[in-house]
């Protein structure tokens, strides 16, 4: 007879198959078996390290679209505890490796943020680089604790992308999701792409729950 806890890994693994045969996860799985180590070797993204000193030194965070963890795993070096979300099984994988490396502890799990729930009031800090579901604001806005950080940095429409307009933010739009919480930064800039490959409009906001 099967006990709870091998029904529970076949459910997993059951589950874990599944999301592979997902559009988002083959491609970013592929993308991260050629380019992932790469990744892995580039510094945090700018706007978290520039706003470093307003992070808790515990606490839980969530690192959204986590990929290889490049994000989650500096706030776990500052003592935060954190989970990483990411649809791509071998991005996490490598963000795994990567905090037994630094002797940090990360949670990962294999998930499609397109279905996200998260209990509310719960997360200490809440990290969603390049990546956009517009669902989540509503369940970021809910999920952290008042007095938590957001910091939300990704793309935005410009006339050259017609293509997959539901990966990228009309301007303004991040902004005003958030307008009633506290603004400790916004911009929207041309940026260079990962890897250079060609520049993209970037919005980025940090934003404390009141
Ligand atoms: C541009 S990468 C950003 C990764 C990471 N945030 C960073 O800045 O290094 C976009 C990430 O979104 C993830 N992703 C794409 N679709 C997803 C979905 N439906 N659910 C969860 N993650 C998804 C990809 O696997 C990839 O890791």
């Amino acid at each position: 007879m099967m006990n709870r806890q091998n029904m529970q890994k076949q459910r997993h693994e059951a589950g874990t198959r599944m999301m592979s045969e997902h559009e988002d996860a083959k491609r970013w799985n592929r993308r991260y078996a050629e380019e992932g180590e790469a990744w892995l070797q580039d510094a945090p993204r700018p706007l978290l390290l520039h706003y470093a000193h307003l992070l808790p030194r515990q606490g839980l965070a969530l690192d959204a679209a986590a990929g290889v963890g490049r994000q989650g795993l500096f706030l776990a070096e500052r003592g935060l505890q954190v989970i990483a979300l990411d649809i791509s099984e071998v991005g996490l994988r490598l963000a795994q490796a990567a905090a037994k490396a630094r002797g940090v502890r990360l949670e990962t799990a294999v998930y499609d943020l397109s279905h996200l729930w998260l209990p509310p009031h719960t997360f200490d800090v809440i990290l969603n680089f390049r990546f956009l579901e517009r669902h989540t604001f509503a369940i970021y806005r809910q999920s952290l604790k008042p007095g938590g950080l957001l910091f939300f940095e990704t793309f935005v429409r410009s006339p050259r992308q017609t293509d997959t307009p539901h990966y990228y933010l009309q301007p303004g739009e991040l902004r005003a999701a958030f307008a009633d919480w506290e603004i400790i930064h916004w911009a929207e800039a041309p940026e260079t792409c990962h890897h250079g490959r060609f520049p993209k409009l970037t919005a980025s906001l940090v934003a404390r729950k009141p």
